[in-house]
């Protein structure tokens, strides 16, 4: 996590990184700062809080035409502002500003405090301000690659010198950097999203790569020194740059967008012909799609408990057993990769590390692993080669909505794919073709029925613990709904297979316990509606996710979504699950789009 831009050029750089860190807040919001090089030297400011609070705290006069600012999500050190970054070296010539984490920091500390160096700070970026200070090397540039070479960890880093106060040098390893490049001005940033107001035109270091960048000229080159030569690209800048509009916050305006971002995911993509879809990114062709005898979804938090609910379409669809794993656990246990299994990694920011890792371990092993990825150009997107663009437009709410759902319909596609060279019937892939088509209307009807929704929160507003329960295929939705109220609303909530509620957590519910059970108008529901008599016996109340038509005859604050294809029921209750918690951390005041202790995207393990 955390933020990382930089400015060199004939602007104000003040501004442009102030700007730059705002769009990139999402990486980290517990502290920030910024440094310049002044005509008098260098300057730092740093704030504990938003990039708000360090605005508020900059002097009125701060004239620089060159810059790093960081926004930081603490790994090592609590959130000071002797913490924030850039750091400076013992010498007061270099400042560094560093996203991920040293892992030798403690010895590099413990060797350096030998040499006499002082310590202003808990952190383990420091140590690298000071290891670049004391390199003999000629350069910045080799300075910079001298200290990288003793360090060992996960970064992307930019350093500017006082006494080269025309360049920036930059370094990626496992952590996101881009290079963006403006007429006589050079930007850096974690994320296009920090620059694009500036410019389209971006280059995005690999790992093990380096950067030096002026006004007028960028160089890219490996840790050996040998150039990279690599050349621009053109980003959509419009569809990276999210603006708030008239909504409260980005996550009610990344709900009410998925009607439309689902209608673009879809468009194009379905052949109703042949009643499958078209997945050319995928790079796989009916035999590769016969070879495969097994599906493993691999994600972190939302986008694994969405792979949980893609591997039971694909049991459904395709007939082929599949299941879904933490990514952060499956690359810590030396996972067996099989060669006739399908890795699907799902992941928004495409900068998970803990997916990333996992990704690279499969193909360390000789795996076949394809991405379910939104961000274009990212990380997974880029390492896994093949996969399927979720084309969801920037999500900037922390909590993930759209997104997830977007996941939801690429695995739904999947799904037919690989049944439609199996056993799956035209009629049947039609069905779900079909049913897919409705999927962007019905998710509009469940989004008008906000008020609605909102009416149901208090049930569960004034609660301190909530359970969430759902059977075979309602379960990842119960997860999912879940984890999304207390991401944002910090109310104790925890997801449990209906079936298993006999088997202890029984004992919990109570008349202060809400249960919000899923309930789909499906094989199950018999079985289903029994789990609300077990708790509604012990004055549990109830919020119910349901079809119009199921008659429930226990007293319960209902939900009614529009009934899709049986396969596609789950991720349409995902939507109100959304809503619920959105009203919820609403009617508690919480800081929606930047609930305390997460980032966005998290590029630590
Ligand atoms: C939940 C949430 C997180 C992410 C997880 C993976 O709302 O946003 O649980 O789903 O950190 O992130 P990505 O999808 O970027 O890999």
């Amino acid at each position: 996590m955390c933020g990382i831009v930089g400015y060199v050029g004939p602007d104000q750089a003040v501004p442009v990184i102030v700007e730059g860190l705002t769009q990139l807040e999402y990486r980290g919001y517990d502290s920030a700062g910024l440094g310049v090089l002044t005509a008098r030297g260098p300057k730092i400011v740093r704030a504990v809080g938003r990039v708000r609070d360090l605005e508020a705290t900059l002097p009125k006069r701060l004239s620089s035409t060159i810059g790093i600012g960081h926004t930081r999500w603490a790994t090592h050190g609590p959130a000071t502002q002797a913490n924030a970054h850039p750091h400076q070296s013992y010498d007061g010539r270099i400042l560094l500003v560093h996203n991920g984490i040293i892992d030798n920091a403690a010895q590099l500390r413990a060797r350096l405090v030998a040499e006499g160096i002082e310590f202003a700070s808990d952190t383990d970026t420091e140590a690298l301000a000071h290891l670049i200070a004391r390199s003999q090397a000629s350069t910045l540039e080799e300075q910079v690659l001298d200290a990288l070479s003793q360090v060992s960890g996960t970064f992307a880093i930019a350093v500017v010198d006082s006494t080269r106060a025309d360049r920036i040098v930059v370094a990626r390893q496992g952590s996101p950097l881009v290079l963006g490049v403006g007429d006589h001005e050079m930007f850096v940033a974690s994320d296009p999203a920090a620059i694009v107001r500036h410019t389209s035109s971006v280059v995005h270091l690999d790992d093990g790569e380096c950067a030096v960048v002026t006004a007028d000229s960028f160089r890219t080159f490996t840790a050996e020194s040998s150039d990279t030569g690599k050349q621009p690209q053109t980003v959509d800048a419009e569809a990276i740059a999210a603006e708030i509009g008239e909504h409260a916050s980005f996550m009610h305006k990344e709900m009410f967008e998925q009607p439309e971002s689902l209608r673009r995911m879809l468009s194009g993509r379905l052949d109703h012909r042949f009643a499958t879809v078209r997945l050319d990114g995928l790079g796989l062709d009916p035999r590769d799609l016969r070879s495969f005898k097994r599906v493993k979804a691999i994600g972190c938090g939302s986008a694994y408990y969405i792979g949980q609910l893609g591997a039971s379409l694909i049991e459904d669809l395709a007939r082929i057993p599949a299941d879904a794993e933490p990514a952060s656990e499956f690359r810590y246990r030396n996972p067996i990769i099989e060669p006739d299994t399908l890795y699907v990694a799902v992941s928004q920011s495409g900068e998970t590390a803990d997916t990333l890792f996992a990704v690279q371990e499969i193909q360390r092993k000789g795996g076949h692993v394809v991405g379910l990825v939104n961000v274009v150009g990212s990380s997974i997107a880029r390492a896994c080669g093949g996969g399927i663009y979720l084309h969801a437009g920037p999500e900037v709410s922390v909590a993930s909505t759209k997104v997830l759902t977007h996941m939801g319909v690429g695995f739904a596609m999947l799904a037919v794919l690989l049944g439609r060279v199996r056993d799956l019937s035209h009629s049947d892939g039609a069905r779900i073709l079909a049913g897919l088509e409705r999927i962007p209307d019905q998710v509009r009807e469940i989004l008008d029925r906000e008020a609605e929704i909102g009416a149901v929160a208090d049930v569960v507003a004034d609660a301190k613990s909530v359970f969430f329960i759902g059977r075979v295929r309602g379960y990842p939705v119960a997860r999912e709904g879940a984890q999304k109220l207390k991401e944002i609303s910090y109310l104790h909530a925890e997801a449990y297979p209906s079936s298993e509620l006999k088997h202890g957590p029984l004992a919990l519910i109570a008349a202060e316990m809400p249960t919000v059970a899923i309930v789909p108008d499906d094989e199950l529901v018999d079985r289903n509606i029994g789990a609300l008599h077990e708790v509604s016996a012990r004055q549990g109340p109830l919020v119910v996710v349901t079809h119009e038509g199921v008659e429930i005859d226990v007293d319960v604050a209902r939900i009614d979504v529009p009934k899709s294809e049986r396969e596609l029921d789950p991720l349409l209750m995902t939507v109100p699950l959304q809503l619920l918690a959105h009203q919820v951390a609403t009617r508690l005041g919480r800081d929606i789009d930047r609930p305390r202790n997460l980032a966005k995207s998290v590029t630590v393990e």
